[in-house]
């Protein structure tokens, strides 16, 4: 079993603290802080040591991973140090801010032989992993998704990027791209403040990602707002040969390629956060030899996530469609 210790212990870092102590793939030795009193707490929670500076904490030759939690703004530092002490990693999402931050981790990973992956626990859970088994032989051409989150916490109401409702469609921007299976090619995006709260937050959100060029593009178009509570999810993946959806997350709706009516199929049931499900991919990713395992929610994937995320809002600010091999360009 990897041993790891969790950086950050807020609101996502006690979830986090919760899961790792039922982990089957994980061992939580160790949890940091810079809150002390927040450290402590969490530590006596699941009954290991605590720190509150992540650079002493990596210096444990007896520390295999680290988990990092702690608000975006620091999440591309302390990987970059997790790189430095020979520690694979498991970040939170968004990967970092900036492009050109995350993508010298990116870079900077690779080189030294670290595995990281970003924390898009949603490509796990079962009726993502349906969408995805089926989209390998429906040629998707249209996504839809909507997810109508309701309220969010304090702590992300106010006018920041990746608060309100930029923070939460990190999942959705990642899961379009996991669905599609094709790199993006360009991002047209508005959002409104102040509908449902006067902090500045980003209360509702529209995407629209282009995959390909031309007469064969490929859109996401994905729709979150911090309004409509309560009402059901929505994931559609139309493709050339038929059509998958999971109106709830307990089944799914199908068209196969060649059959004439949509088939149901129950899904297995969910088990609460699958980010344990994460975990288990995470270890076996450190673990087994390179290529052996499928690369899922990689830090390249955050990064293309990332670079998505930031590109909605320039095309926000401009108006614009924004084409992203220039945006990369650009932002390096
Ligand atoms: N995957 C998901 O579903 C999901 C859900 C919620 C939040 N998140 C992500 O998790 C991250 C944390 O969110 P949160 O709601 O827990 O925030 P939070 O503000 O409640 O907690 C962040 C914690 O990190 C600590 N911290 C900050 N800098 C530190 C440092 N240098 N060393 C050690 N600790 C440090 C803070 O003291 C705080 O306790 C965010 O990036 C957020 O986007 C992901």
């Amino acid at each position: 079993m990897l041993t790891t210790a969790l950086i950050g212990c807020g609101s996502r870092g006690s979830g986090h603290a919760s899961l790792l102590k039922e982990s089957k793939s994980l061992k939580c030795i160790a949890v940091c802080d810079i809150d002390a009193e927040r450290a402590k707490a969490c530590a006596e929670k699941i009954g290991v040591e605590c720190y509150t500076d992540y650079k002493e904490l990596m210096k444990r030759d007896d520390l295999d991973t680290v988990v990092i939690v702690t608000d975006t703004k620091t999440h591309c530092e302390i990987a970059m140090e997790a790189v430095r002490n020979g520690k694979h990693f498991i970040v939170e999402k968004p990967l970092g801010r900036s492009i050109s931050e995350a993508a010298k981790l990116v870079e900077e990973a690779e080189k030294a032989g670290i595995k990281g992956m970003v924390c898009y626990q949603l490509r796990f859970a079962p009726f993502c992993e349906g969408i995805k088994k089926y989209c390998d032989v429906i040629d998707p051409v249209q996504i839809l998704i909507s997810h109508p989150r309701g309220m969010m916490k304090p702590q992300f109401l106010n006018p920041d990027p990746f608060c309100g409702m930029h923070d939460v469609i990190s999942h959705h921007i990642d899961l379009a791209s996991f669905f599609m299976g094709r790199e993006p090619t360009a991002v047209y995006a508005t959002f409104r403040r102040n509908t449902y709260t006067d902090t500045g937050a980003v209360d509702n959100i529209s995407v629209c990602i282009e995959y390909g060029e031309g007469d064969s593009v490929r859109s996401a178009n994905i729709i979150s707002s911090m309004g409509g509570a309560g009402i059901d999810d929505l994931y559609y993946v139309i493709g050339a040969k038929g059509y998958v959806c999971a109106p709830n997350r307990r089944e799914l709706l199908v068209k196969k390629p060649n059959s004439e009516k949509p088939e149901r199929e129950e899904l297995p049931p969910a088990g609460g956060d699958t980010t344990s499900l994460l975990y288990d991919h995470f270890a076996r990713y450190v673990q087994e030899p390179a290529g052996s395992v499928e690369e899922r929610a990689t830090l390249k994937h955050g990064l293309n996530s990332l670079m998505i995320s930031l590109a909605t809002l320039e095309s926000q600010k401009t108006g614009k469609k924004i084409k992203l091999s220039e945006f990369l360009e650009a932002s390096r």
